[in-house]
């Protein structure tokens, strides 16, 4: 399976991003996880990308596409699918990494798109906000972000509908309700979405994904 999860600020793509690759047993590569750890480590890419997190605009295409890359070519190497959570986060992303899957023949064959309103978002946030202390989750930065799913990330979701691929799930509901619908979904799709098994699975190695992508 090959998936990439869609979806606003707060809407529950972290979690149940990784639900759906326990459920599968599948790598998870999650952008901003990766990008905040490049900050805490100050590497080329974590300079580059710090101010954009900090006032939650998104990052450039070119950085993200390049990410996106060395994801596609690490889970191909190891002969596995993924799941992606949190891009592509813009058309020039959906499209740029299709024609990267596709050069590598591992094009994404599920999008899933989690919904749910901005009141709900924010509450979820700013509760998360008292826990976790991200330094995206002040209410005006989350104001941003979420102006900023509607104008730039919104687009993909109808690209990926005219593709046939498009899951839409209400995620307005508790995170098990949420799960077995995304799940069940999912299975339906698995056969005509499976893996060759003829494939040799080794481990994914995802340790230097981002390495070089920050560089000027
Ligand atoms: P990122 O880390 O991806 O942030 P985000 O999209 O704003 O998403 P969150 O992590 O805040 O929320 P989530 O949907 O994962 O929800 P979660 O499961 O945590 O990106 C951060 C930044 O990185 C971006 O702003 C941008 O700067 C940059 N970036 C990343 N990708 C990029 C890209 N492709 N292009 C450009 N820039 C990029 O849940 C949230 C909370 O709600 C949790 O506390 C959780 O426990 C709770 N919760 C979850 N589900 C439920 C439920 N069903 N009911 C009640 N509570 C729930």
């Amino acid at each position: 399976m090959r998936i990439v999860l869609i979806g606003p600020p707060g809407v529950g793509k972290g979690t149940q991003g990784a639900l759906i690759a326990a459920h599968f047993d599948l790598p998870r590569i999650v952008m901003g996880d990766l990008l905040r750890d490049h900050v805490a480590r100050g590497t080329d890419l974590g300079r580059a990308v710090d101010n954009h997190l900090g006032r939650g605009e998104l990052v450039p295409d070119e950085i993200m596409l390049c990410i996106v890359r060395q994801a596609l070519d690490a889970a191909r190497a190891a002969g596995t699918g993924y799941v992606f959570d949190g891009v592509p986060r813009t058309l020039a992303q959906a499209r740029g990494g299709y024609k990267i899957a596709q050069e590598l023949g591992m094009s994404a064959n599920v999008a899933v798109h989690l919904r749910a309103d901005d009141t709900e978002l924010i509450r979820r946030l700013l509760a998360r906000a008292g826990l976790e202390h991200r330094s995206d989750d002040t209410e005006e930065v989350i104001r941003r972000r979420l102006l900023l799913y509607q104008q730039a990330t919104q687009p993909i979701i109808a690209w990926y509908s005219r593709r046939g691929i498009l899951i839409s799930v209400d995620a307005m509901r508790p995170v098990g309700e949420v799960e077995r619908e995304i799940l069940a979904a999912l299975e339906l799709r698995r056969p005509s979405a499976g893996h060759s098994p003829a494939m040799v699975r080794r481990p994914v190695d995802l340790t230097r994904l981002g390495a070089q992508c920050g560089q000027a």
